[in-house]
C-alpha cells in the first residue's frame, strides 16, 4: 500500500515534471508537507518561482487529499492533508489484518543462505547477527507473500575432519556423550595436537583421505559430531527465538555427490580451464580465477557454492538467493556469482545477493571478546544481556542494536545501553506496545468502544495518523531492499509519535467520538507496533 505522503509526492512529480522531494513542514502553519520544486524549476523555466508555484498549484488537482494549496514566502508550495482523509487511512490500517502490508504483485520463491554454523564448533558473535538477519529477512520476505525457503548452509565438510576423527580415536571418546561445548574444546586439542605432532598431523591427513572415501567407521563418528552440533545449534535457535528448523538444514556436505558432476560439467563445457594444475574459472573483474578443483584433486568451499546455486535455481527454483554472511565473504561471493552466471547455473533472470554485516564490537572498540579474554560465543553475549534485563527484553535489546544500524557498520555491544526502555531500543518499542495494551485493557474495563478513527483534529493525532499509513510502503521497501534500520527508524519514529500523542491528547478521559477515534488510533498503534517487531523477530509481550 503507498502511503499518503508518497501518493501525494508522485501526484505533484506529475505535474511538475520532477520528483518535488516533498518534505515534513518546519512549522505546523505550513501544513504537513512543502516542497521547494518550484524555486528549482525557476532557473531552467526563466520566470519567477512564486509564478512557477503558481502554475503547479493551478493545474494539480489533489483537492481529494489536501486542503486548498497554499504558497509561501519566495515559493514554496505548502500542502495539508485534509483530517477526513488521514482518518480514513488510519482507520484502513486499523481494520486491516494485515495492517497495511499488501502481498506482493509477483509473488517469488526466495532462498535465504543464512546462520551457517560450523560442525563441532560454538556458535560465535558472527553466527549471531547472520541469524538474526536472516531471520528478519525471513519473516519480513513471507509477510509481502513470497515462498520463502531457508537454507542452513552449516559447515559439516571438510578436512578439520580428519583431526577431529583421529583424536576422537585416540582419546577414546563416546561422541554421542558430547554437548557441543565438549565437541568444541576436542576441536581446540585437535588443532592443537596436528600443529605439534608431525605423526598425528599425518594421521590426520590420511584419515581426510579415507574418511572421504567413504569409510564407515569415520562416517559414524562425523555423523555423531553433526548429530551433537546440531542440538547445541538448535538451543542456540530456540534461545534466539529464530525459526529455523533441521528441516532448513542443508550443509556443505549436501552437494559432495553432486561435485565431481559440476566439475565435470563446467570442464566439459570449457567453463572451466586447467591452470597451474588447478581447475579454474576465470571471470572478468576478479584477478585471481575461482578454483573448482584443486592441484590434488579436492574440492573445496567455493566449488560446493557452485553446486549449492545449481541446485537452488534447478531443484529449489529461486526466483531470488540471498546470501547473509560477515562482510569479509563479498568478494568470495561476488565471484561465485559472476561464475555461476558464466556457467549458465544462474540464469539473468535469478536474483543473487550476498549482504554482508560488520563486526560486533565491545566496549573498547574492538572485536567483542568475553572477560577471560576468547572470542565471544552467541551464549556470552546473550548471558551478557541477561545481566541487565529478562530474556524476552535482553532478546528485543540484542537484536534491536543488531538490525537498527546499516547492516554493513560495525556496531558497540553495550548491554546497558541496549536494554534501556528509553531511547532508540528494542526495549523502548515493546514498552511503547505495552503501553498501547494496558490504555485498551482499562477502555475494555470500562465498557468503551475502541474505534473507528474518524476525527484527527490535534497535530499529535494527525503526525500518528500520517506514520500508521506508512507501515506497509516500510515494509515492502525492506523486502525489496533488505535494509532492516528502515522499519526501526520507521517503529521509533511510530512510537514517538504515540508518545507525543499520549501526552498532548487525553483517550480514557475525553468523551464521545472524540474517545472512541483516540482508542483506535492506540489499537492501530498497537498493532502496527507488534507486526513491525514480530518482522524484526521481537516479541511484544502484553505487560511489561
Ligand atoms: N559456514 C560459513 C561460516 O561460518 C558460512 C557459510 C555461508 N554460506 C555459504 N553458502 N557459503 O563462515
Amino acid at each position: 500500500m503507498s502511503s499518503l505522503p508518497s501518493e501525494l509526492n508522485a501526484r505533484v512529480a506529475v505535474v511538475a515534471g520532477t520528483d518535488p522531494e516533498l518534505r515534513a513542514a518546519t512549522k505546523p502553519q505550513f501544513g504537513h508537507f512543502q516542497s521547494n520544486v518550484a524555486l528549482r524549476l525557476a532557473k531552467s523555466e526563466g520566470k519567477p518561482p512564486r509564478e512557477v508555484a503558481q502554475r503547479i498549484v493551478d493545474e494539480l488537482d489533489v483537492s481529494d487529499l489536501c486542503e486548498p494549496l497554499e504558497i509561501a514566502g519566495p515559493g514554496f508550495i505548502n500542502f495539508r492533508l485534509r483530517n477526513d482523509v488521514l482518518a480514513a487511512t488510519a482507520e484502513e490500517v486499523r481494520v486491516d489484518d494485515r495492517a497495511g502490508v499488501a502481498p506482493a504483485a509477483e509473488p517469488q520463491r526466495v532462498v535465504i543462505d543464512y546462520s551457517a554454523p560450523n560442525v563441532a564448533k560454538q556458535m560465535h558473535v558472527g553466527h549471531l547477527r547472520t541469524t538474526i538477519i536472516g531471520d528478519c529477512f525471513s519473516r519480513v520476505l513471507s509477510a509481502v507473500g513470497n515462498t520463502v525457503i531457508a537454507q542452513n548452509h552449516i559447515g559439516d565438510w571438510g578436512t578439520q575432519f580428519g583431526m577431529l576423527i583421529e583424536q576422537i580415536l585416540d582419546e577414546g571418546t563416546d561422541v554421542s556423550a558430547l554437548s557441543l561445548d565438549d565437541a568444541d574444546a576436542l576441536y581446540k586439542r585437535a588443532s592443537t595436537h596436528f600443529r605439534s605432532d608431525e605423526e598425528f598431523a599425518d594421521r590426520a591427513r590420511r584419515r581426510v583421505v579415507t574418511f572421504q572415501a567413504g569409510d564407515e567407521e569415520s562416517l559414524e563418528i562425523w555423523r555423531q559430531l553433526i548429530e551433537t552440533s546440531k542440538a547445541g545449534f538448535n538451543e542456540a535457535y530456540a534461545r534466539l527465538n529464530v525459526l529455523l528448523t533441521d528441516d532448513d538444514l542443508a550443509g556443505e556436505s549436501t552437494y559432495n555427490e553432486a561435485l565431481p558432476d559440476v566439475v565435470a560439467d563446467l570442464e566439459a563445457r570449457g567453463v572451466a580451464v586447467v591452470d597451474n594444475g588447478a581447475l579454474c574459472v576465470f571471470t572478468d573483474g576478479f584477478e585471481a580465477p575461482l578454483i573448482v578443483r584443486k592441484s590434488d584433486g579436492g574440492y573445496g568451499y567455493a566449488t560446493t557454492d557452485l553446486a549449492a546455486i545449481r541446485y537452488r535455481v534447478q531443484e529449489l527454483e529461486a526466483d531470488r538467493i540471498i546470501y547473509v554472511t560477515d562482510a569479509r565473504q563479498a568478494g568470495h561471493f561476488a565471484q561465485v556469482f559472476a561464475a555461476a552466471r558464466k556457467a549458465g547455473y544462474l540464469p539473468d533472470g535469478v536474483v543473487a545477493q550476498h549482504i554482508g554485516y560488520g563486526m560486533v564490537l565491545g566496549p573498547d572498540n574492538k572485536p567483542f571478546k568475553t572477560r577471560d579474554g576468547s572470542a565471544a560465543t552467541l551464549s556470552s553475549l546473550l548471558d551478557a544481556a541477561e545481566e541487565n534485563a529478562a530474556p524476552e527484553i535482553a532478546l528485543a535489546a540484542i537484536k534491536y542494536a543488531d538490525l537498527s544500524s546499516g547492516l554493513q557498520k560495525d556496531y558497540v555491544f553495550d548491554p546497558e545501553r541496549m536494554t534501556k526502555t528509553t531511547g532508540d531500543t528494542g526495549p523502548y518499542l515493546q514498552y511503547a506496545h505495552a503501553r498501547c495494551n494496558q490504555i485498551l485493557r482499562a477502555a475494555e474495563a470500562e465498557g468503551f468502544a475502541v474505534g473507528p478513527i474518524a476525527l484527527v483534529d490535534e497535530s499529535a493525532e494527525q503526525t500518528l495518523a500520517m506514520a500508521l499509513s506508512r507501515f506497509g510502503e516500510v515494509v515492502d521497501h525492506l523486502a525489496a531492499e533488505l535494509q532492516p534500520h528502515k522499519l526501526c527508524t520507521y517503529l521509533f519514529e511510530l512510537a514517538t509519535a504515540y508518545s507525543a500523542f499520549y501526552e498532548q491528547c487525553p483517550v480514557l478521559k475525553s468523551g464521545g467520538d472524540v474517545r472512541t477515534s483516540r482508542l483506535g488510533l492506540v489499537a492501530a498503534t498497537r498493532d502496527v507496533l507488534a507486526k513491525g517487531l514480530g518482522l524484526l523477530g521481537i516479541a511484544a509481550p502484553e505487560r511489561m
